[in-house]
């Protein structure tokens, strides 16, 4: 795939291919059959493009959520927000995916699908498909497009792959993928596209989900869409594309960030003794019970003050933290992985390489 040598016009045309299906998605069928109660009785079908380890756990989450929807969940998507632009409240979609296609190479992986997804009631909705993309991709409302970044062009090579995916929403969580790449590579084919980032969290439905904004904004019944599928496997913000890279830094290369201060953590209680599993675990459920505070609304400065005593260990802890450079060291790690992602993002190689 070629990713940054598309001209100056090519890229335009993509992007006004995208702002003309962008304002017109709605989920199909949604004026159409309505319950007495004015909701839409339809699901929709999501065909889940690249159904590996992200693929599977999406699909957990909207399957688990699905086994315990209850008619009170149809008021507004339980997220909590602090800050005016994360984690909308936003009603519950007219319509839900109810109908589920996923789409494998290997017959391993379709195994596996079954083995991660079969205790669901939806089980008995998902179709999996090996080696054949077209005909789900052709039955999908929304298709989530979740193979490997460098798969991307050669999945959509035919014409009959890029047709079917007209009219429809296609949700990327490919790293590095930016939405006019994958409008390029559809050509004029009138898609509504979303680039998305998730992270390896969705495994235990704590991930933090960066959806991409869209010019023209998305409509409500998308946005909302959206922000329900994801919020099944943690949490949702909205920022605009150009903060794509730093969201991969921050939020997808975070949980390795993350685990080497768990890591350090650990190494030190087992230096002073503990024993070493029970070490994982205090780590870990600091660290939870701490990110559970933040979350709450507390600041982390008022935090680190309102537990160090004067005089005691705790600010001789942080001070040997600081002497580390440990703030710093951090900030700088996300701001690497941040111009690595975006030089990833332009297709280039060797990217790790001296500076
Ligand atoms: N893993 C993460 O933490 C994470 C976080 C954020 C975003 N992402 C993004 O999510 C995407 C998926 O990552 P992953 O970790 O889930 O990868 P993965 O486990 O390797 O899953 C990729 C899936 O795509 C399938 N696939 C490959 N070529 C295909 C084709 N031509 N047609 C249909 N299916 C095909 C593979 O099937 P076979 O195995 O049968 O080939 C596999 O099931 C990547 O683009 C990644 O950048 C990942």
């Amino acid at each position: 795939m070629s990713r940054d040598l598309a001209p100056d016009w090519i890229l335009k045309q993509a992007l006004g291919v995208q702002h003309k299906a962008n304002a017109a998605w709605k989920p199909p069928g949604s004026s159409t059959t309505m319950s007495s109660n004015g909701s839409n009785t339809d699901g929709l079908t999501l065909t889940v493009l690249g159904c590996g380890t992200m693929g599977i756990a999406i699909l957990g989450g909207i399957m688990d959520s699905l086994a315990h929807q209850h008619p009170q969940d149809h008021v507004s998507i339980p997220t909590k927000s602090t800050s005016g632009t994360s984690t909308p409240a936003e009603p519950i979609p007219e319509r839900l995916p109810t109908r589920f296609n996923a789409c494998v190479r290997r017959h391993q992986s379709a195994k596996r699908i079954k083995t991660e997804l079969g205790q669901y009631p939806a089980f008995d909705d998902l179709s999996i498909y090996e080696n054949d993309n077209l005909g789900p991709v052709r039955e999908a409302d929304v298709i989530l497009l979740a193979c490997k970044p460098q798969m991307v062009g050669e999945i959509f090579a035919s014409k009959e792959m890029k047709e079917a995916t007209a009219g429809k929403l296609l949700i990327s969580i490919c790293a590095g993928v930016t939405g006019e790449q994958i409008h390029t590579i559809l050509g004029d084919v009138d898609c509504t596209v979303v680039r998305s980032m998730p992270n390896t969290a969705a495994a235990v439905r704590e991930s933090m989900t960066v959806i991409a904004t869209s010019t023209p904004p998305l409509s409500a019944e998308t946005s909302s869409l959206l922000t329900w599928i994801f919020s099944r496997i943690g949490r949702v913000v909205y920022l605009p594309p150009s903060t794509m890279d730093a969201s991969t830094a921050l939020c997808g290369s975070g949980p390795a960030f993350v685990a080497l201060f768990l890591e350090s953590l650990v190494a030190g209680g087992i230096a002073m003794g503990l024993p070493r599993e029970e070490a994982y675990t205090m780590a870990a459920q600091t660290m939870r019970g701490t990110t559970g505070l933040v979350l709450q609304g507390e600041h982390p400065a008022i935090l680190k003050d309102k537990v160090s005593t004067p005089g005691g260990c705790t600010i001789g802890g942080l001070l040997v933290l600081e002497e580390g450079s440990m703030k710093g060291t951090v900030a700088r790690a996300v701001r690497e992985a941040t111009v690595v992602a975006s030089q990833l993002g332009q297709g280039k190689a060797g990217v790790n390489g001296p500076r």
